[in-house]
């Protein structure tokens, strides 16, 4: 599949993550490798959505999170289970949207510039596999809205990659 670039109108989020689900969809059908399906997912989303200075992955490795497949800076490479707001929503199996990452005890800074961060985590037949990380340099850049958004995109990416399947 070709991708090709074309307008988002994130004014109306619903409207927006609608038209991103069907493109991640399209972009990662008949492709089951996680590797290449998280780049191109954590590269879609950087492309994509406005306001937004770090997308991408950590997996569970060894009773840890261990960094993959991103767009933007270099990134802290392992995160304890519990520790930071990755390993908050890894440990809780939550979604996470942190409006202000400085009042968020045990946030950690990768980029001194990240201001609001949300955090998906990865289930595939009721194992954690991982998160979707997103960091954003605008205060409360994430709502509710994105938390539903993204939690789909990264239900697809679960899904196309087959982690489920896993054993
Ligand atoms: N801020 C995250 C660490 C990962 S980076 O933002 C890429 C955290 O507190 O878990």
């Amino acid at each position: 599949m070709t991708y090709s670039s074309h307008a988002y109108d994130f004014t109306d989020k619903r409207a927006g993550y609608e038209q991103l689900a069907a493109q991640l969809q399209g972009l990662l059908a008949g492709e089951p490798d996680p590797i290449a399906n998280a780049a191109n997912t954590a590269a879609l989303i950087f492309e994509v959505l406005p306001e937004v200075s770090w997308a991408g992955f950590y997996f569970l490795r060894g009773g840890e999170l261990v960094v993959g497949p991103f767009q933007g800076k270099p990134a802290c490479v392992r995160i304890a289970l519990g520790r930071g707001v990755c390993g908050a929503a890894a440990a809780r199996r939550e979604t996470i949207v942190v409006p202000d990452v400085n009042a968020f005890p045990g946030h950690i800074a990768c980029d001194s510039a990240s201001q609001s961060e949300v955090v998906v985590p990865l289930i595939a037949a009721d194992r954690l596999v991982g998160v979707l990380d997103l960091d954003s340099t605008r205060i409360a850049r994430f709502d509710e809205a994105d938390a539903r958004g993204l939690e789909r995109l990264a239900a697809l990416f679960v899904v196309a990659s087959r982690l489920g399947e896993l054993r």
